[in-house]
């Protein structure tokens, strides 16, 4: 059965250019923020989740990409979403990829984009942050902030890179997350060998001291890839895995629909759930799960899998915000359920 935004809203937006409905729909979230929002009803205690020392009032998040700037936090909290993740944001403001950039693939359920980390930059965030940190309208939920590398500054330069965002942003957020697996900035994937891995995030985890340190991971590993970036993680202080980024696969979807780009939605599903399912037989990081969680089914086979929190993009884009309350409703409901019979 359609909810109202797929058989009404959404075939209204999908005649739009995607980029263009992005931007209309961040700027409706961005105004709705700048009001008084009504509290949402108390969160519901059983839903709520410890993951690397912080307190999640429930386990699904929105994942990074959707808020590059920060600009919308306290109207994607309302949404009922159990945390936000911004970004990904650079040291250097940079404009992106040329447009068009972003594309739905309908057929398929899924995106595929190349915006090539277009933000205002970590200092215009910084500064964005701070005055919602002092306005009553910072949200009761954890906001993470998603760091990658400036373009224009050469690879054997990214720690400092990296460094730079994080000095700026390091007060604002509850947790950090380098990203090195978007497909979109030339080089950034190579940051997940151990050689340039390991003193990224050594000099990262000091620089934040206990604050939570994440790394999100591409799809397009091999395992022993995946080994390589568990054993560099677990020697240098990282917190947990975001597990996974866009794929570069476009297999999954026909030849006529592909085009350059990160791929993500339900043709991502299956090697998303088998990276959870690996890292979690292979060592003992809590992990973010995300990649083509579309529906209530995904999202619990995803816990069962062992997924300490998930996060949603494209299955957002596609089910509109009900797909939030379905998930949370289900996981009340088993929770309950299993209560019951215990
Ligand atoms: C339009 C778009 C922009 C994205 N931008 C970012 C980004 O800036 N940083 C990042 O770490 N991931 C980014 N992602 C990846 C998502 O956070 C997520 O990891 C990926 O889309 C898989 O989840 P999904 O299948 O639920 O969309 C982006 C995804 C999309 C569709």
């Amino acid at each position: 059965m359609f909810s109202p935004y797929e058989s009404l809203l959404r075939p209204l937006l999908f005649c739009v250019d995607p980029e263009t409905v992005h931007e209309y729909a961040l700027h409706a979230l961005s105004v709705v923020s700048s009001i008084s929002l009504a509290p949402r009803s108390a969160p519901e205690p059983s839903l709520r989740r410890e993951v690397f020392g912080l307190t999640f009032p429930n386990p699904l998040g929105l994942a990074a990409g959707f808020d590059k700037n920060g600009i919308a936090i306290p109207a994607l909290a309302a949404l009922g979403f159990g945390s936000v993740e911004i970004g990904t944001v650079t040291a250097v403001a940079q404009p992106g990829n040329p447009k068009p950039r972003m594309f739905r693939v309908p057929e398929s359920e899924a995106i595929i984009n190349r915006l090539g980390f277009n933000n205002r930059g970590a200092a215009a965030m910084a500064e964005r942050l701070e005055i919602l940190r002092r306005s009553t309208q910072w949200p009761a939920i954890p906001v993470g902030i998603n760091i990658g590398k400036s373009r224009i500054v050469p690879l054997e330069n990214a720690v400092e890179d990296y460094l730079t965002s994080l000095r700026l942003l390091r007060e604002h957020g509850d947790y950090f997350v380098l990203n090195v697996s978007s497909p979109n900035t030339p080089g950034l994937r190579s940051l997940q060998d151990p050689a340039a891995l390991g003193p990224l995030c050594a000099t990262l985890r000091q620089e934040l001291a206990q604050k939570p340190l994440l790394l999100k991971i591409a799809p397009d590993l091999t395992w022993k890839e995946v080994d390589d970036i568990l054993a560099t993680a677990e020697s240098n202080g990282i917190s947990g895995l975001i597990a996974t980024n866009t794929t570069v696969d476009h297999s999954n979807i026909p030849a006529s629909l592909r085009t350059q780009g990160g791929l993500s939605g339900t043709p991502l599903r299956d090697r998303s759930y088998e990276i959870l399912k690996y890292i979690k037989t292979r060592s003992r990081f809590p992990v973010i799960s995300v990649g083509g969680i579309m529906n209530v089914t995904d999202a619990l086979a995803r816990f069962d899998a062992g997924a300490d929190l998930i996060q949603l993009y494209t299955g957002f884009i596609y089910r509109g915000p009900g797909l939030i309350a379905r998930i949370c409703r289900t996981l009340l409901e088993r929770q309950q359920g299993s209560n019951a019979l215990s």
